[in-house]
C-alpha cells in the first residue's frame, strides 16, 4: 500500500531545485550570472577599443568573431540566457523582498535595502532599453539601414565596414547623447550591483567592505570612460572622419 507521505517524498521538488528557489540560491544565481555579464561588459569594451587601432584592426576582430559561425551564435544564446536569468531572478527576490516587508527585520541587504532595490531596478530597466537600442543600431542595423551596406577590403575579402559604421553611427548628436546616459546608467546599475555581489556570496565583512565598494566604483567608472571615450572621440574629436560617406 503506498502512503500519502511516500508518494509525497517522490513527487517533491529535488535538492537542487529546492536551492534554486532559496533566497541565498536567487541571490547566488543573481550575483553569478552579474558576474558574467561584468565579464561580457569588459570584454567588450576591449574588443572596441580595436578602434583606435584604425579601420584595419577593427574589421579584422569584427570579422574574426563573426567567422566563429555556429560557436558565436552558442556564445549570443548563453549570453542572452544569462540576461534573461538575471532578469527573472531578480524580479522573483524583489518579490520575495515585497512579501517579506511588512516583517520589522530586514538587513542591510543591498538587495533587501528599498531606496537601492527600486534605483537598480529602474536602472536596469534603462539599462535594457538602451542594449536593445543598441542591438537594433549595431547587430540588427535598423536604426540606419545604409549601414547594412557598409563594405569594405580586408586583405583582398570584402567584409562589412563596422569601423565606418560605428564613426557614422556617432555623427548624431541624439545618438551620442543616448548613448552616454545609457553608459551613465549602466555604471550606476553596475557600481551597486558589483559592490552587492560580493556581500552577497558571503565574501565580505565590515572591514573589506568599503574596499570593495570602492573597487566596484573604480570599475564601474573606468568602463564608464572607457565606453563614453568612443562616441566622443568620434563626434568631438572627429576620429574616422572620412571613413563613412
Ligand atoms: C560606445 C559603446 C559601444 C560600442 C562602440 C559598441 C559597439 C558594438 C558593435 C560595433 C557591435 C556589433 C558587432 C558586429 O556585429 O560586428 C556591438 C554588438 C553588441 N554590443 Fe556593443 N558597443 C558599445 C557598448 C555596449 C554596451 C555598454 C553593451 C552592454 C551593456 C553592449 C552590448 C553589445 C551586445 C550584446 C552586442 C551583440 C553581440 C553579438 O551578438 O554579436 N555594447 N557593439
Amino acid at each position: 500500500m503506498i502512503t500519502s507521505s511516500s508518494s509525497s517524498v517522490r513527487t517533491g521538488p529535488c535538492p537542487a531545485q529546492l536551492w534554486i528557489f532559496s533566497s541565498i540560491g536567487k541571490k547566488t544565481i543573481v550575483s553569478l550570472t552579474g558576474i558574467a555579464l561584468v565579464l561580457f561588459v569588459i570584454g567588450h569594451l576591449l574588443g572596441n577599443f580595436t578602434i583606435y587601432l584604425g579601420p584595419d584592426a577593427m574589421n579584422l576582430y569584427a570579422e574574426k568573431l563573426h567567422s566563429l559561425g555556429p560557436i558565436l551564435w552558442a556564445i549570443r544564446l548563453a549570453l542572452l540566457a544569462t540576461v534573461v536569468l538575471h532578469i527573472y531572478f531578480t524580479m522573483l527576490l524583489w518579490k520575495e523582498n515585497k512579501a517579506a516587508r511588512p516583517q520589522k527585520y530586514i538587513a542591510s541587504d543591498p538587495i533587501k535595502t528599498t531606496v537601492f532595490a527600486r534605483t537598480m531596478r529602474l536602472s536596469g530597466l534603462i539599462v535594457l532599453s538602451f542594449v536593445i537600442f543598441h542591438l537594433a543600431h549595431f547587430t540588427v542595423r535598423v536604426v540606419d539601414p545604409s549601414f547594412q551596406n557598409m563594405e569594405t577590403q580586408l586583405d583582398g575579402r570584402q567584409v562589412h565596414d563596422v569601423y565606418a559604421m560605428v564613426v557614422k553611427g556617432f555623427s548624431s548628436a541624439p545618438v551620442v547623447l543616448g548613448y552616454v546616459i545609457g553608459l551613465f546608467l549602466l555604471t550606476f546599475h553596475l557600481s551597486h550591483g558589483i559592490s552587492s555581489l560580493f556581500q552577497t556570496l558571503g565574501i565580505t565583512n565590515s572591514h573589506i567592505r568599503h574596499t570593495y565598494e570602492l573597487a566596484a566604483r573604480v570599475l564601474a567608472w573606468a568602463l564608464f570612460a572607457g565606453y563614453t571615450s568612443i562616441p566622443i572621440a568620434v563626434f568631438v574629436f572627429g576620429l574616422g572622419k572620412g571613413a563613412a560617406q
